[in-house]
């Protein structure tokens, strides 16, 4: 710290003394920041000045905020020095540095000591939060220095992260030390430059998430997001090694920031809103906990538990990991020799490639040279092109353990290959053909029995639906029970109400929570009717449909107990502002497989056929981890063996998913749900309800506008329009939008079975066929009356009309 010349100080003291008026967003030479004087950026979004945090008035600090949210300071000059009163002030030094100094000592807190300062340089805040020194007359990206190089703890757009590779400067993310100390805190987030680029997240020295290594197209283990919001940019050449993101849609903001609990989070402000929504974070899931399954093990979510030895490893110490305590990893399970025992490799595609601890690389050599050079050396376990550009290049080989592998789909592959005693393959060669050996003999015996079970279910099915009650054990509750648990009915309990009556929330004797349906009285069913319909519902067991826990008849009440659902329906999470943001790209996926299963247990796997024929998202609930289930079966119908579609007088559903078939003629069959799944699909896809959907470039329903974005290649722009979505895997949607279209085509036949849409969506190498033209598209006609949802419905009829008779 040095002290100025006292004329600087007189030069000061005018200033000072009168301060500037009206916010601009330049400081000169002569011109000071004082307590209570700010800068804001041209465009108003940002703002710096003195701040002090709150449980420390003594402690000032110079940093930029958001002129809107004071309270998020995404840049601090004097991080590590804050200043005690009021005497300092921000200005423009002689010799041309920004500093911070104390106008009656002549201290200097901060300088930005810039080899480049010159005499008669101005400092600007510019719009994008960057407060640069720059020559007096010179407007070019020139500058004597800027904020952007000595981030804090927020990366803003347009800011890099990375490495300078000439100066060898790395500029990266550090965490405040708490809430009220902008000091450095032990949480890092920079990039690694060793072998290749990784991204890597630190707790002091302690790895604690890991991106990487990048492959010359991504960042190995990431995915590439795509969204019109902003554009994350990698540069990787001889100068510069940086991550970078830019601001493509200029109605919103973004930054990232690292949070001191140690994630990195991503956070997005729409235009006119006044919260952030966190739209990314770092460690997404436990597998992107750095090395959670230990060594040579790999991490899969899809899995239970987690973590799985690579192939040919068994874990360390088998009773910690019998625990799920998997930190002490795997070892090989037949110790590997030197040159003796015969060597193969076990490739390995679709996972993030282990750390880069102990490796080696060499850019030029091709992955055969890679596979000798690696089959020579005893010590190499493992290795990989380093490049997946152009077919592949490069040579990674890996020495000792390897750490942090987890499952990953990637559509560019990317492979491992992993040494291996050769007899460790062959074994499974040979166990292999045992398998397929016993396998072939179950199937032939199943087959044969199958064959004889048709036999026998063919004379059968006429009495199909003679049901036997006395087997099932359906629980029947008492009229005092459901009341009491209901505290009589009462108005605060009702949670729901439908066609069939009104839905109340209870808590049994026991604590459990339960839906009660009481269902209205004038339904003229019969008791027998009633119970031996009720069996048939309970009978249905799958976890995404709604479970039904009893029944109570008494007199003329007619009440279901149902397992309640904290989460309500679908349409109160998708259709709803600050709800919708719960439900990611992933979410949403596993509640469209989850509806998918249920659905083809209804129609397939249950011992019935059945035709759910009101398929909507009020209908579909939710659990506490927001699993679906499939509700009210008011409408449903049971087919017999080899019936698949039936006709009815009396149309009944929700317009908006009838499929056009079933509105026109009553014919209504499984494809006719799959239409209703389609239209669900897609609104899940796109948080727009099909029937109220607007556009201002055209009449077209939800339908017509997906098919419309379909033809033109565009329909991931559908996910676009969500915000909750900005993270998604453009291919999965674009498949996943393909299903759905697939779904609601025109004709029944055209459409697939629940089937085979669980196989399409489950797995994503099976080829989509093109769909065709979307039922009921076209414009719609407006006096159609919105629903024939529960008023209209039935009174009239029984209220569970699973009526066999009707669909014969
Ligand atoms: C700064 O102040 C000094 C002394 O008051 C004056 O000589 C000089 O011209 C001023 N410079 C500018 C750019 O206003
Ligand atoms: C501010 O700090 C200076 C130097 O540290 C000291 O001389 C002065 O008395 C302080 N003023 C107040 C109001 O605390
Ligand atoms: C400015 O930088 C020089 C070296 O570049 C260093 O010696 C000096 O201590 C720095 N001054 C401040 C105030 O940071
Ligand atoms: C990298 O640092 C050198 C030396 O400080 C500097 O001259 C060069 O402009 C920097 N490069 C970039 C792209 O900022
Ligand atoms: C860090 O992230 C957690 C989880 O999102 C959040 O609860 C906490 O408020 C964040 N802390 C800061 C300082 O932003
Ligand atoms: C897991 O096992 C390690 C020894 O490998 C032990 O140090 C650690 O405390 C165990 N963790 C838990 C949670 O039991
Ligand atoms: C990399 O591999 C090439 C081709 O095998 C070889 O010529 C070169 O010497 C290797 N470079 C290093 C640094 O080992
Ligand atoms: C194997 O590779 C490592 C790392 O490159 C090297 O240190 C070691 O000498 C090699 N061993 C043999 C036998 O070539």
């Amino acid at each position: 710290m040095e002290i100025f010349p006292s004329i600087f100080l007189h030069i000061l003291l005018f200033p000072v003394l009168t301060g500037f008026c009206s916010a601009t967003d330049t400081l000169r030479l002569n011109e000071t920041i004082t307590y209570g004087k700010t800068l804001v950026s041209s465009g108003q979004t940002f703002e710096l000045g003195f701040f002090w945090p709150s449980d420390s008035a003594s402690k000032w600090y110079m940093g930029i905020w958001y002129k809107k949210f004071p309270d998020i300071i995404v840049w601090v000059a004097n991080r590590e020095n804050p200043i005690g009163n009021s005497s300092e002030v921000l200005t423009i030094s002689p010799d041309g540095d920004l500093v911070l100094l104390n106008y009656i000592t002549g201290f200097i807190t901060w300088s930005s000591n810039s080899s480049k300062s010159e005499p008669g340089t101005v400092a600007q805040l510019l719009e994008s939060g960057n407060l640069v020194l720059r020559g007096k007359d010179d407007n070019k990206q020139n500058y004597v220095w800027q904020s952007f190089d000595f981030p804090s703890d927020t990366l803003l757009p347009g800011m890099k992260q990375g490495w300078n590779l000439s100066s060898g400067v790395n500029r990266y993310l550090t965490s405040w030390q708490d809430e009220n100390d902008p000091s450095p805190g032990d949480i890092t987030f920079r990039l690694d430059n060793i072998g290749m680029p990784q991204s890597v997240l630190r707790k002091g020295s302690e790895k604690i998430f890991r991106k990487g290594p990048w492959n010359g197209v991504l960042f190995s283990g990431s995915v590439g997001w795509r969204n019109t919001v902003f554009k994350s940019i990698f540069v990787y050449d001889n100068e510069e090694i940086y991550y970078m993101n830019e601001l493509v849609d200029n109605s919103v903001i973004i930054r990232i920031t690292v949070n001191r609990s140690g994630l990195v989070q991503r956070y997005l402000l729409k235009n006119g809103e006044s919260s952030w929504t966190l739209v990314d974070t770092s460690q997404n899931d436990q597998c992107d906990n750095y090395g959670f399954c230990g060594a040579n093990s790999i991490c899969k979510l899809k899995s239970k538990p987690n973590c799985e030895c690579l192939y040919g490893f068994v874990p360390k110490s088998k009773s910690e990991w019998d625990v799920l305590n998997w930190s002490s990893g795997c070892v090989r399970r037949i110790t590997l020799g030197c040159q003796q025992d015969p060597i193969k490799f076990l490739k390995l595609g679709g996972v993030q490639l282990p750390d880069l601890l102990q490796f080696s690389l060499n850019k030029s050599m091709t992955i055969k040279d890679c596979h000798a050079e690696c089959l020579k050396n005893c010590s190499c376990v493992a290795y990989a092109n380093s490049d997946i550009r152009e077919g592949g290049g490069g040579c990674f080989m890996w020495f000792g353990d390897l750490i942090d592998i987890r499952e990953y789909s990637q559509e560019k592959q990317q492979y491992i290959y992993i040494r291996m005693a050769a007899a460790e393959l062959d074994d499974n060669k040979k166990t292999r053909l045992v398998l397929i050996l016993v396998l072939s003999l179950v199937c032939g015996m199943l087959i044969i029995s199958f064959l004889i079970f048709c036999l026998i279910k063919k004379r059968k099915a006429k009495s199909a639906f003679d049901y036997k009650v006395k087997d099932i054990e359906l629980p029947m509750f008492d009229l005092t029970t459901v009341t009491n648990a209901t505290k009589r009915f009462s108005l605060t309990n009702i949670i729901g109400e439908g066609g069939f009556g009104i839905v109340y929330k209870g808590t049994l004797p026991t604590g459990q929570e339960v839906a009660v349906k009481r269902l209205s009285t004038n339904s003229g069913q019969g008791l027998q009717e009633f119970k031996s319909e009720v069996i048939l519902i309970a009978k249905l067991q799958h976890r995404n449909l709604v479970r039904l826990l009893g029944c109570c008849p008494e007199g003329d009440e007619r009440m279901l107990i149902y397992e309640y659902m904290p989460n309500k329906s679908l349409d109160y999470f998708i259709f709803d502002q600050d709800r919708k943001a719960l439900l990611k790209w992933q979410k949403r996926f596993e509640i469209i497989m989850g509806i998918s299963r249920g659905l083809l247990y209804l129609h397939q796997d249950s011992r019935l056929r059945i035709i759910h024929r009101d398929l909507k998202t009020s209908n579909i609930l939710l659990d506490s981890n927001l699993n679906p289930k499939i509700s009210d079966f008011g409408l449903a119908r049971t087919f017999g063996g080899d019936q698949t579609e039936s006709k009815t007088k009396r149309v009944v559903g929700t317009y908006g998913y009838m499929s056009p078939e079933y509105v026109v003629d009553g014919k209504f069959s499984m494809k006719s749900d799959v239409f209703s799944f389609g239209v669900l699909l897609l609104e899940i896809i796109s948080g727009r309800k099909n029937r109220t959907f607007h556009h201002s470039e055209h009449h077209h329903n939800l339908l017509g506008h997906v098919w419309l974005l379909w033809k033109e290649g565009r329909a991931f722009e559908l996910a676009n329009d969500v915000a909750e979505l900005l993270f998604f895997v453009e291919s999965e949607v674009v498949r996943c939008i393909q299903i759905g279209l697939l779904c609601v085509q025109k004709l029944p036949q055209d459409r697939p079975t629940m089937a085979s849409v669980v196989v399409m969506l489950s797995n994503e190498t099976v080829a989509l066929p093109l769909p065709k033209e979307p039922g009921f598209f076209v414009e719609r006609n407006s006096a159609e009356t919105d629903t024939l949802t529960s008023e209209e419905r039935c009174p009239t009829q029984n209220v569970l009309t699973i009526s066999v008779l009707e669909a014969r």
